[in-house]
Parts: structure tokens; C-alpha cells; sequence
């Protein structure tokens, strides 16, 4: 494991308030506490006198009960308190999954404990009340995603459809990091789910391409990252995005473009300090200086006046954010700095991941080939790639599994089709088929590359159409179709 995921392995997300306030909220203590217990570290190893360290020690004992006072929970290093700990003493969970941007990874084969993370992130349940009220906002059946509870969470998402149904309209904001040329299955989940609240609500939508980042963090030139971007931008044109109400950026070529973006992130850059941001996302002393600012990159798209030519001077209007929650580390952040900038905080609405073929424990990631179906994968290497490695929940023998049945908790066949078999009642009966052990693990695993070869040949073959010309367009800056 490297030292950067070591030092946020049980990643808490945090509440930081901004300097000089005489109450402290619980990051705030928390950051101290680390500042602190480094200090003493220091003061030891250099065989400090020992008035010295024990006055240090002190300290750190004070502020150790202090935190618990405030939070209801031991102070954890490496385990920052959640967002709302101050508010409703939330107690520290076991902290097992370790889930950030940069890894997803849980010892449960049924993947992350998305409850949990819900109250250790402090984020809100898409519950049933949720989703019907979506449905009666927005007069269509709620996408499948939100039926199943792909859609997991939000954050301020009642919020966003009070200020609609007044008529306040709002816009939408998500992204990618062009780490290579090819985007996998997973990576569509949140485009197809914007792509649908596009739809619905006619709103108009910021895809932020950070071919920074990828650079910041991955062995590979400028050249290649902002190639990258341009490829991936196809990709995400293939969803079917609206021309008319669709702004897609590469970082390297909008930063420079606007102004206004680039004092967004000024601002952001003068509010966080590096002790939250090593709160947050773990950075470490050896971490390259773009790594520690990258995080008011991603958050300045979450304002609208950073895309004057689609909201002209406008400040104030709402941003939602679909993503995976993964991301979410860095938009709690943007909602913590938000207010102190006149800015309304971003919304969103978070999705689970699509998991690795060999199963839930991690996430379908482009840094491993095999634990992925790209979305340039040829027909017959989806079915290799299924038959080979999708881990199956069904038993070792023919017979056993006809008797006891399969599990589909943790099969990650049938997982796949929750996400893309969009008829309900026959998910339903494969569900019921296999866990009575009616239907093989083959059978199972033949119906899921039936339903994908044609959903990625349909997405390549809408990929062939999109022109160098077509993705110019859709990345310069120009007015959007939005009525406020
Ligand atoms: P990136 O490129 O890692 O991921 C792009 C989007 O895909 C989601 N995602 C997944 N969703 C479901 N299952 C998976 N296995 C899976 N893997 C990735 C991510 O949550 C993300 O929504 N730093 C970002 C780029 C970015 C961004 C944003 C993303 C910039 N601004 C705003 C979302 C919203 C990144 O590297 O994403």
C-alpha cells in the first residue's frame, strides 16, 4: 500500500470551519490533535528536554478529551470525524472500508457497506420518499439506477426540487480524469444517470475533463492527459448529451481561458489550508504541490459564475453533482468552503460502484486490464472476459447448486445486470431462478454478455459517428440553451 493511502486508510470526512472562530468544530480539533501528535513525535526523536515534552504531551491529552467532549468518539489518527459527528454525536464504526478517490477496497464480498458509509460520510439515504418525489417533480419514472438504489445518497437533493418547483432552475456538473484511452463500464454509470436528469429536468450540465490531475498523479506527459481527454470526451458525447445545453472542459485549456474560472480557484486555494487537505485526502510532506491544490480544481465548477459564457455574472445558481461516491471527499470540501465564498453549496446525488469482474471487494478500475470491461472491448473479449473472471456466487458442482442455489449477494454477474438490465421483472426472476438454483452460473453469465456486447457495440457505434468537429464544439465556451 503507499504511504499516501496508508496515511487515509479509514478515511473520515470532516466539517472544517473557517479560521479564527473560538469555537472549534470537530475537524478543526482533529486537525490540531494530528498537528500536535506530530509534535510530540518531534520533540521525542529529537531527545527535546523533558519539561519540553511533557508540556506537549499535555497538550495532546487536552485536546484528546476535548475532541471526545465534542464528538462523542476517541480521536482516531488517520480517521477524521464525519461531518455531522458534532451534530448528533454519531459513534465511530469500524472504519473497514477504505474508500477515497483514489481506491475502493472492503474484505466484504458483497462490496462496501454503503449504510455505513452513508453515516460515516454524513451524507442522507435516497430513501422511497426520495424517489417518488423526484418522479412527481420531474413527471418521469425515476431511472432505474434510483429504483435499485444505484443512486445511493445525496446530499441537499430536497433542496435542489423545492427551488424547482418554485421555478429555480439549476444545472448539473460532473467529470472524469483521462488516466487513458479507454473508459470502462463503470465510468458510464454516472454519464448515463446525467445524460437521464439532463432529460428530465432540461438542465444544462459541465463535464470537467482533469487532464491536470491525471498528470499530477499518473507517469504520463501533458500531451498524452490532454489527449486523453479529447479521446475520452467521445466517450461521453456517445451518451447522447445535448449539444445546446452541454459544456465539456479540459482543465489545461480552460484554465487558461477564463478568467473567472481560475479566480474560483484562487478563492478555494485561500480557504482550505494544507492541514485540511491532508485531513481530507491524505496528502503527505513528499506529495508535489499540485497534488495538495488540485482539490479547488475539481471544486470550482461547482460555481456557477466560473462559466460566464452560460450564466453570465450569476453566482447563485445551484449546482447538483452525480458521481460516485468516491468523489465525494472533494465536494465536501467545495460545500465546506462554499458559504465563506457567497457561493450556494453544491448538491449530490451519489451512486455505489460498478465492481471489479473478480468481485464487490473493489471497483472497476482502469489500472487493472482484467478487472475491467473497456468500453472498446470487442464482443468476444467481453465473453472471455465474463466466462474467465466474473466471480460467480453459485456453488462448486451442478448438483450442489441445483439443490442449495446460488448467492447473488455476491455474484458479480448478476450485479452487472442490476446495473444495465433496465426491465425490473425480469431481473426479478433471475434473481429468484438462480438463487433457487434454476439457473446455472453459465446460464446466468450468458444472459450478462447478451445484454452487454449490445450495449457496448451500440455505444462504439455511436462513438464512430462523433467527429474531431463535433467535440470542438461541444469544448468551446459559448452560450448554453438556459432559461433562469
Ligand atoms: P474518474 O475518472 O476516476 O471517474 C469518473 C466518474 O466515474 C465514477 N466511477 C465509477 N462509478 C461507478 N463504478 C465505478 N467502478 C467507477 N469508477 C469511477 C467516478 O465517481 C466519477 O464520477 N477526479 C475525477 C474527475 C472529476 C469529477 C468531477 C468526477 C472532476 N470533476 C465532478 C465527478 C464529478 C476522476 O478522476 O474521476
Amino acid at each position: 500500500m503507499s504511504d499516501q493511502s496508508v496515511a487515509f486508510t479509514r478515511l473520515r470526512m470532516t466539517d472544517c470551519k473557517g479560521d479564527g472562530e473560538a469555537v472549534k468544530s470537530p475537524m478543526e480539533l482533529y486537525e490540531k490533535l494530528s498537528e500536535q501528535g506530530d509534535k510530540v513525535r518531534t520533540l521525542k526523536s529529537a531527545k527535546a528536554e523533558k519539561a519540553e515534552v511533557d508540556a506537549a504531551i499535555q497538550l495532546l491529552l487536552k485536546l484528546k478529551m476535548d475532541y471526545k467532549q465534542l464528538t462523542g468518539q476517541e480521536y482516531k489518527p488517520g480517521c477524521p470525524p464525519s461531518e455531522n459527528s458534532a451534530e448528533n454525536g454519531s459513534v465511530a464504526d469500524d472504519c473497514d472500508d477504505e474508500v477515497n478517490p483514489w481506491n475502493v477496497t472492503t474484505s466484504n464480498a458483497k462490496g462496501v457497506d454503503y449504510d455505513k458509509l452513508i453515516v460515516r460520510f454524513g451524507t442522507s439515504k435516497v430513501d422511497q420518499e426520495l424517489v417518488d418525489r423526484i418522479e412527481r417533480v420531474s413527471g418521469q419514472k425515476p431511472h432505474h439506477f434510483l429504483r435499485r438504489g444505484i443512486f445511493f445518497s445525496h446530499r441537499d437533493m430536497h433542496q435542489v426540487l423545492d427551488a424547482y418547483e418554485k421555478k429555480k432552475s439549476f444545472f448539473l456538473y460532473t467529470g472524469r480524469g483521462p488516466s487513458s484511452q479507454a473508459m470502462h463500464v463503470g465510468h458510464l454509470i454516472p454519464f448515463i444517470f446525467t445524460k437521464w436528469l439532463q432529460d428530465v429536468f432540461d438542465i444544462p450540465l459541465v463535464v470537467q475533463l482533469t487532464d491536470d490531475e491525471k498528470y499530477l498523479w499518473k507517469d504520463l506527459t501533458l500531451e498524452q492527459c490532454h489527449q486523453f481527454a479529447v479521446e475520452n470526451a467521445k466517450d461521453i458525447i456517445a451518451c447522447g448529451f445535448d449539444i445546446n445545453k452541454t459544456f465539456i472542459f479540459s482543465d489545461l485549456d480552460y484554465m487558461g481561458a477564463s478568467p473567472e474560472f481560475y479566480r474560483n480557484v484562487v478563492k478555494v486555494e485561500k480557504h482550505v489550508t494544507f492541514n485540511q487537505v491532508k485531513g481530507i485526502f491524505g496528502f503527505t510532506d513528499s506529495d508535489c504541490i499540485g497534488k495538495i491544490s488540485f482539490p479547488a480544481i475539481q471544486a470550482a465548477p461547482s460555481f456557477s459564475n466560473s462559466f460566464p459564457h452560460i450564466f453570465g455574472d450569476k453566482k447563485d445558481i445551484q449546482c447538483l453533482i452525480p458521481c460516485a461516491i468516491d468523489q465525494d471527499p472533494y465536494f465536501r470540501m467545495t460545500r465546506d468552503v462554499a458559504p465563506r465564498l457567497g457561493y450556494p453549496k453544491p448538491a449530490l446525488l451519489l451512486s455505489t460502484f460498478f465492481p471489479a469482474l473478480q468481485g464487490a471487494q473493489t471497483k472497476m478500475s482502469a489500472s487493472d486490464a482484467n478487472s475491467s470491461i473497456f468500453l472498446t472491448d470487442t464482443a468476444k473479449q467481453i465473453k472471455n472476459k465474463i466466462n474467465k473472471y466474473a466471480f460467480s456466487g453459485g456453488k462448486d458442482t451442478v448438483e450442489e447448486h441445483r439443490k442449495y442455489g446460488g448467492n447473488v449477494d455476491v455474484d458479480v454477474s448478476f450485479m452487472y445486470l442490476s446495473f444495465f438490465l433496465e426491465d425490473d421483472e425480469q431481473l426479478e426472476k433471475i434473481r429468484q431462478d438462480y438463487t433457487s438454483g434454476a439457473l446455472l452460473t453459465g446460464e446466468l453469465k450468458k444472459i450478462l454478455i447478451e445484454t452487454l456486447q449490445p450495449l457496448i457495440a451500440k455505444h462504439q457505434e455511436q462513438r464512430k459517428q462523433i467527429t474531431d468537429e463535433t467535440v470542438k464544439q461541444f469544448m468551446t465556451p459559448r452560450p448554453l440553451n438556459f432559461k433562469l
